[in-house]
């Protein structure tokens, strides 16, 4: 991915556009339509998966169904909170304590971590490809963090409480990760091996979102709806400001997080490695009037130098792939260099009728 090249337009930070007290917000972030389908009350949560209860073996009967629970939340919603996971306290505090702090600091000290032109790791936004397109309100510090070569000079210029946090962090994260990755595979009959071989050595990043606050939340769009690339995705909720939502059945549900406890979403990766049958959800955040909004979103992906298909267990004759096979850099070089639209880009992986006529 190192040799990605983007065409990424600046744009100036939302943060300072919204210091400056404006009624009425620039055209660029006002949206023509936005799907107001929220449901509003009673609807239900996502599941929570207790972690503990997942993969303790002295206690088979409570580990079957946490099992069938992960299932069914990966098969039915694509979104899960999961508890006990392991992730120590005090490193997920000292996260949320840098990630605050970075977004407080001036423009000027952020701007010495500005993504340089053509690349996508630093602070600034992604997948602004052209003058017309609408822009989120939010900023962003986007790095990839694992396996270290993939890391950018602009990772060493990191002061060091930050560097050190996101280490750290991003460690722990990465074996909670291979853990939920590998119930997954579990869950679906997929062996541990194959897992492992596509996403142990895989890419890792991650992305600290801020969404100030903002005069006319209801006009604009924190993030755009999407679908994540990754195998999986760990969202961390920094403040308390709620925002994120998922569509299902074509309602968008907003997502209560639960204190401790982490968001986790399967990603296009993982629906391609599981033939389509766990589904990489589409979901996006919107803004408030009153407090801004910050989340940090940690990203497990396939290794770069693998090749990204449905897994070889699960698709057979009788059961055939919904997806090509792709190499894993081509992936994502397509992913990186268009605009974020729903789940378009998976959508062009899938094998079509066409095709078949083809074969
Ligand atoms: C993302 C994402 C959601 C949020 O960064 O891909 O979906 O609530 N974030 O910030
Ligand atoms: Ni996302």
């Amino acid at each position: 991915m190192g040799e990605i090249e983007v065409k990424y337009m600046k744009v100036p930070s939302v943060q300072e556009l919204a210091k400056k007290k404006l009624v009425t917000i620039p055209s660029r972030y006002v949206r023509d339509y936005q799907d107001r389908s929220i449901a509003t009350s009673n609807y239900k949560q996502v599941p929570v998966i207790d972690m503990q209860r997942l993969i303790n073996s002295n206690d088979h009967d409570s580990m079957n169904l946490e099992q069938n629970k992960l299932h069914f939340a990966a098969k039915d919603w694509g979104f899960f909170q999961v508890l006990n996971h392991g992730v120590g306290c005090s490193v997920v505090e000292k996260m949320k304590h840098e990630t605050q702090k970075f977004f407080d600091l001036p423009l000027e000290e952020k701007k010495k971590f500005e993504q340089p032109s053509g690349d996508t790791d630093g602070f600034g936004q992604l997948f602004v490809v052209s003058d017309e397109q609408k822009l989120d309100w939010a900023d962003l510090f986007y790095l990839k963090t694992a396996p270290t070569y993939l890391r950018k000079p602009i990772f060493s210029k990191l002061y060091l409480s930050l560097r050190e946090t996101i280490e750290e962090y991003t460690d722990e994260i990465k074996t909670l990760s291979m853990k939920v990755l590998e119930m997954l595979g579990k869950a679906l009959g997929i062996d541990e091996k194959e897992v492992k071989s596509l996403f142990e050595e895989g890419m890792q990043s991650m992305k600290m979102n801020y969404y100030p606050l903002c005069p006319q939340p209801d006009k604009v769009m924190g993030l755009t709806p999407h679908s994540d690339t990754t195998g999986l995705t760990i969202l961390l909720q920094v403040n308390e400001t709620q925002g994120l939502q998922i569509r299902k059945d074509g309602i968008w549900i907003p997502i209560e997080p639960i204190p401790n406890a982490f968001i986790v979403n399967v990603g296009d990766a993982f629906e391609i490695f599981s033939n389509g049958i766990y589904k990489s959800i589409e979901h996006r955040s919107v803004v408030s009037s009153k407090k801004e909004r910050i989340s940090v979103a940690t990203f497990q992906s396939p290794r770069l130098d693998g090749i990204l298909g449905p897994s070889s267990s699960l698709a057979t004759v009788h059961n055939p792939p919904k997806f090509k096979k792709i190499g894993v850099s081509e992936y994502y070089k397509g992913f990186f260099t268009r605009e974020l639209v729903g789940k378009s880009y998976v959508d062009t992986m899938r094998i079509t009728n066409e095709d078949n006529l083809k074969n």
